[in-house]
């Protein structure tokens, strides 16, 4: 959450700053602001509403070649222009933009009042701004350096922070606690930014910060350093991202584009990964050989949100295929309940971002107390791919809409590889290993033909959008299906959507179906299909609106009257890799939804993309 972009060299750095700022807009989109660094001094500009709405603030002559921006979302303060970073000292002659969280802002803002310094915002990130002036000024902090390191040192919590000074004009000064932060080697000019989708029109070469690092960046280069002053060695990588792959490629929304693309990246992801003679799945990137996944005794997946719904999807698959206990947990849950970590157990941690602060302290809670690791995750070099111990990544490509969709099919196909695996290592046969392949391979032209229905998902997703409450309802294999339904619809229409086991029902939520109360249930063409028909007909029975999501073969009867029932067909795959597809016509129901209500699909109110904030 939240965007920092940083730009040091011999070009303008205002058009740099605010392009970055626009690609990292899905991290937080409430206000922006930029510093720059010119002859004459700095120059700030912070605006409420998007990075556009800054563009538009900017004065004509805005000279200077280094600088710094951000665009937030609000954790300590309302949006506001006093609240919009860059923060400032008292003679503004330090700027500072901040990602994460100060936990002892408050305590540090009473000590600076009482010093007599008149704080101009609600947030935590001005304290940084007065501390850096402060130490360097009275401590005798002899560099930027030094003046930030102080800083830091009286603040406890997570950050990634950028630091401009009118009296160190060569340079910005960063540093990383828990909040992505990378750096961008380019020709005699530096880049600094929350990730590399922000750097693609000017570098491939970024530098991976670790927390505890900090970082001076120059046009001729960089210099990582420890608090105590040691160098640190991180050396740049090259990130495979393209101008392309972050552009709307002729659809409306990046949410539209990222379903549609899910027929040839779920086809790239199972590249090399299928092996059809011993009919399992090949994961090299899990470092485990084969004795040693046969070693584990249960597998416990850790995620959030969406992530951790399919992980929901991945245990019932892991449970089902290798008969191996598995369960998945909410990672910001599991993270805060001092959890018994077995030497036996495999733990999977699952993440879009590779971001999302309360999993990545999931997995660090893992690792210190002894316990393996593994990652699915589809940000390449993300924090939490690198503090893994393997793991497997999604392939994906970048996903720029908040609400995600190509991942979470990623993750579910991840699922089912590592649930095959596993499954081959124990008693699943060769014969089931082998259908499975088969019907892995065939998830791409499954997913294509579910596509290929757009129109009839989008006419039940626009019949849904004016109800103000809807359930989606599902059991077992549909259950998870059914929460992320759920969850899309929530997430980018604004309407009550509450997912429930369909098994559950008549021991309460019953009560609440009426004529104006729509439920959509997920009846896969599997062994409880008779009775997820039955809990169709209990809805109908009374007088609720069913949107049925089935597959060709299934006969769901009549309803009798008051009922509604609007059937919608998915492509039929192999059972255990049903709810992969059947989530396809989910996505569309609530972009489509969305879309009729003239919601901002891709920047939904009150959320962002990575959640790098506890
Ligand atoms: C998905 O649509 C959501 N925006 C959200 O639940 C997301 O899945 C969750 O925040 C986890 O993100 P991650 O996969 O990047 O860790």
């Amino acid at each position: 959450m939240c965007g920092i972009v940083g730009y040091v060299g011999s070009q303008p750095a205002a058009p740099i700053v605010i392009e970055g700022l626009q690609r990292l807009e899905y991290r937080g989109y409430d206000s922006a602001g930029l510093a720059v660094l010119g002859r004459s001094g700095i120059k700030v500009v912070r605006q409420v509403g998007r990075v556009r709405d800054l563009e538009a603030a900017l004065p004509k002559r805005l000279a200077g070649t280094v600088g710094i921006g951000h665009t937030r979302w609000a954790t300590h303060g309302v949006p506001a222009v006093r609240n919009a970073h860059p923060h400032a000292s008292a003679d503004g002659r330090v700027q500072v933009v901040h990602n994460g969280i100060i936990d002892n802002a408050a305590e540090l803002r009473a000590r600076l009042t009482a010093a007599g310094v008149d704080l101009a915002s609600d947030t935590d990130t001005e304290v940084l701004a007065h501390l850096v002036a402060r130490a360097a000024a009275d401590s005798g902090a002899e560099s930027l350096e030094d003046a930030v390191v102080s800083a830091l040192g009286q603040v406890t919590g997570t950050y990634a922070v950028a630091v401009l000074s009118a009296d160190h004009p060569d340079r910005i000064v960063v540093a990383r606690n828990g909040s992505p932060l990378i750096l961008g080697v380019g020709d005699r000019e530096m880049f600094v930014a929350s990730d590399a989708s922000a750097l693609v029109r000017h570098t491939s070469s970024v530098v991976h910060l670790d927390d505890g690092d900090l970082a001076t960046v120059t046009a001729t280069g960089y210099r990582t350093f420890t608090a105590a002053g040691e160098r640190t060695d991180r050396p740049p990588v090259t990130v495979d991202l393209t101008v392309e792959e972050l552009a709307l490629g002729g659809h409306d929304h990046f949410m539209h584009k990222e379903i549609h693309e899910q027929p040839a990246s779920v086809e790239r992801m199972l590249t090399g990964r299928l092996d059809d003679r011993f009919g399992t799945a090949r994961l090299d990137g899990l470092n485990l050989d084969p004795r040693e996944l046969r070693g584990f005794r249960r597998v416990k997946i850790l995620g959030c949100g969406s992530a951790y719904y399919v992980g929901e999807l991945g245990a019932g698959l892991i449970e089902d295929l290798a008969r191996v206990p598995a369960s998945a947990e909410a990672a910001s849950e599991f993270r805060y309940r001092n959890p018994v970590i077995e030497p036996d157990t495999l733990y999977v941690a699952v993440s879009q971002s590779g971001e999302t602060a309360d999993t990545l302290f999931a997995v660090r809670e893992v690792k210190r107390k002894g316990g393996r690791v593994v990652g699915v995750v589809n940000v390449v070099g993300s924090s939490i791919a690198r503090e893994c111990d393997g793991g497997i990544y999604l392939h994906a490509g970048p996903e720029v809409a908040v609400a995600s969709t190509k991942a979470l099919t990623h993750m579910g196909v991840a699922f089912a590889l590592l649930a095959l695996a596993l499954g081959r290592v124990h008693d699943l046969s060769h014969a089931d290993g082998s259908r499975l392949v088969a019907g892995l391979r065939s998830l791409p032209g499954l997913i294509e033909k579910a596509l290929a229905d757009e129109e009839s998902y989008a006419a039940a997703g626009r019949a849904l959008a004016p109800a103000e409450s809807l359930f989606f309802i599902g059991r077992v294999r549909g259950y998870p299906v059914a929460r992320e339904g759920a969850q899309k619809f929530k997430e980018i229409t604004y309407r009550h959507a509450e997912a429930y086991q369909s098994s559950e029902l008549k021991h309460g939520p019953l009560a609440l179906i009426n004529p104006s109360m729509p439920t959509v249930a997920i009846v896969p063409d599997d062994d409880l299909v008779a009775r997820n028909i039955g809990a169709v007909h209990e809805v109908a029975a009374r007088g609720g609106h069913v949107v049925a999501v089935t597959h060709p073969d299934v006969d769901l009867g009549e309803v009798g009257e008051g009922g509604i029932l609007t059937r919608v067909v998915a492509p039929k795959a192999e059972p255990e890799l049903d709810p992969i597809i059947l989530t396809i016509p989910l996505q569309l129901m609530a972009y489509h939804a969305a879309v009729a209500l003239g919601e901002d699909v891709d920047r939904p109110r009150n959320l962002a993309k990575s959640v790098t904030v506890e």
